[in-house]
């Protein structure tokens, strides 16, 4: 049977609809997913990121990156939710793509997937234990280096990393709805802060330090000017990253086809307006320049120390000396909850691939008493510990972005090829003006990956071809879809 053999529209009909004690329980309504989506969006990329790529790449103009990677993710969105409603099983992107292009295409964005959700996973968990560190220090406690950054980050392992990659993971076996739960909260307290943010600060804007609002290019390809304004955008990109996750939790809401679409956009409307707020505030406080060379909480700690009271020395007493604690813990909180959804994305894509037997049987067993795919929970929990204790940040943040951006443009093109192919097959949200939003998407995603370092495609390639052996190893020969005749030992 060929290679891009494709699974049934009706077979995921009726694996949506199945309400067995295999399956994973139906819990999520409305704003369980928004909350979801928000959950895995808001994190290192708003609180580290922005004030970097502000400082380095695009000034004031920060906030034209946020909306030019917005856009792209707005494409995709669009696409993400006509299939998240049309095929609502765990998996999303690759179950899209096992429908519109073949099983081939499947297993590779499959496995891409591991980049977005268990490699981003760790990069968030690294940036956690920083503020981790940095919180500890206002109280005294001093972490040795040594146990808090992985050997090219200057020490020999991070264990705080280690700590909070476990702690999800046992949160997630216990329960989708308990993790729900804990990550409403948390979702509360993150959005809670950066409004508080946003507001004290408005006040304190400058209009001064909007000019020059895109400071002349340096020079080099990149730092400032137009090229300095989509290198930004590809870099923020990464503070969008999450919202595709609402998909993967498909089978366990209550409502996928209403609600699904509500879940992807809503997520990714609030998100934006946020972003560019934030990013408004920050670069309107104070000079873009001032973030230079910070890193970790220091962006959003400069622009807090700047809302404040200038002495006659010209030195200004921050008016909110509270809220740089109170940001740390929303911080540690947020982080925590994108860790959550991300592992949560991690394990329901290896659930459906392992129910279509292209990976071991051990992937989809689910726990009788939680009903959680826990096996898999544990694995993964090995795997991104053993990243976030060892590799350096920077490699697993660019893997996350060129992984994601990379399933995008297959989301994108897969809504196109369907639409072409099976038109009439119900559709509750249908993707606006189609060719052209999945033609836009794929190419505004191209763009962002055309300006990531060459060293990051590298590592996607190798990554790609990692897969492949696997592929052909393993996931071709017990394939159910091109294997039909071969009997399944392993049905519990
Ligand atoms: N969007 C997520 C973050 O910024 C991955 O942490």
């Amino acid at each position: 049977m060929s290679l891009f053999v494709k699974k049934p529209l009706a077979g995921l009909m009726a694996e949506a609809q199945d309400t067995s004690s295999h399956s994973l329980k139906k819990t999520l309504g409305a704003g369980g997913l928004i909350a979801l989506g928000i959950g895995a969006i808001i994190g290192a990329g708003l609180f580290s990121i922005t004030g970097g790529a502000a400082a380095n790449q695009a000034g004031p103009a920060i906030i034209i990156s946020f909306m030019v990677a917005a856009l792209g993710c707005a494409f995709a969105g669009l696409c993400y939710a006509e299939f998240a409603s049309m095929i609502p099983v765990a998996g999303s992107a690759y179950t899209y793509s096992y429908a519109t292009m073949g099983e081939f295409i499947a297993w590779i964005i499959g496995w891409d997937l591991v980049l977005e959700y268990a490699v981003g996973a760790a990069t968030v968990s690294i940036s956690w234990s920083r503020y981790l560190v940095k919180f500890l220090d206002y109280f005294n406690i001093h972490l040795s280096p040594s146990i808090t950054a992985g050997p090219w980050d200057g020490g020999a392992i991070n264990l705080p990393a280690v700590f909070i990659v476990v702690c999800m993971s046992l949160l997630l076996i216990k329960g989708t709805r308990e993790s729900a739960t804990v990550n409403a909260f948390i979702v509360t307290l993150k959005v809670t802060v950066v409004l508080i943010f946003i507001f004290l600060g408005w006040h304190y804007i400058e209009p001064a330090n909007y000019t020059p609002f895109v400071p002349p290019n340096t020079g080099n390809f990149g730092e400032f000017g137009f090229s300095g304004i989509i290198r930004a955008a590809a870099i923020v990109f990464f503070a969008y990253i999450g919202f595709d996750a609402v998909s993967t939790a498909a089978q366990e809401a209550k409502n996928p086809k209403r609600d699904m679409p509500i879940g992807i956009l809503g997520s990714l409307v609030i998100c934006t307006i946020l972003y560019i707020l934030f990013a408004h505030v920050m670069t309107g406080v104070t000079s873009y320049t001032s973030f230079k060379g910070q890193d970790g909480i220091a962006p959003v700690a400069v622009a807090i120390d700047h809302m404040g009271t200038p002495g006659a020395n010209g030195v200004i007493t921050p008016d909110y000396p509270w809220l740089n604690k109170a940001i740390i813990i929303a911080i540690l909180a947020g982080y925590s909850s994108v860790i959550l959804v991300m592992l949560m994305g991690q394990s329901r894509v290896f659930f459906s691939m392992s129910k279509d037997g292209l990976l071991p049987p051990v992937f989809s067993r689910v726990h009788e008493k939680f009903r959680t795919p826990s096996k898999s929970n544990l694995l993964f929990m090995v795997f991104v510990s053993l990243f976030a204790a060892f590799v350096p940040a920077r490699v697993v943040g660019e893997m996350t972005s060129i992984g994601t951006l990379f399933a995008f443009i297959l989301v994108c093109i897969g809504v196109w090829v369907l639409r072409v192919k099976q038109p009439d097959v119900p559709r509750a949200f249908k993707t606006p003006f189609v060719p052209l939003v999945p033609i836009l998407g794929v190419a505004t995603c191209l763009f962002m990956m055309v300006f990531l370092p060459w060293d990051t495609w590298l590592r996607l390639f190798v990554w790609l071809a990692i897969g492949l052996v696997i592929y052909f190893g393993y996931g071709a020969k017990h394939s159910k879809l091109r294997n039909p005749g071969k009997i399944d030992l392993d049905l519990k």
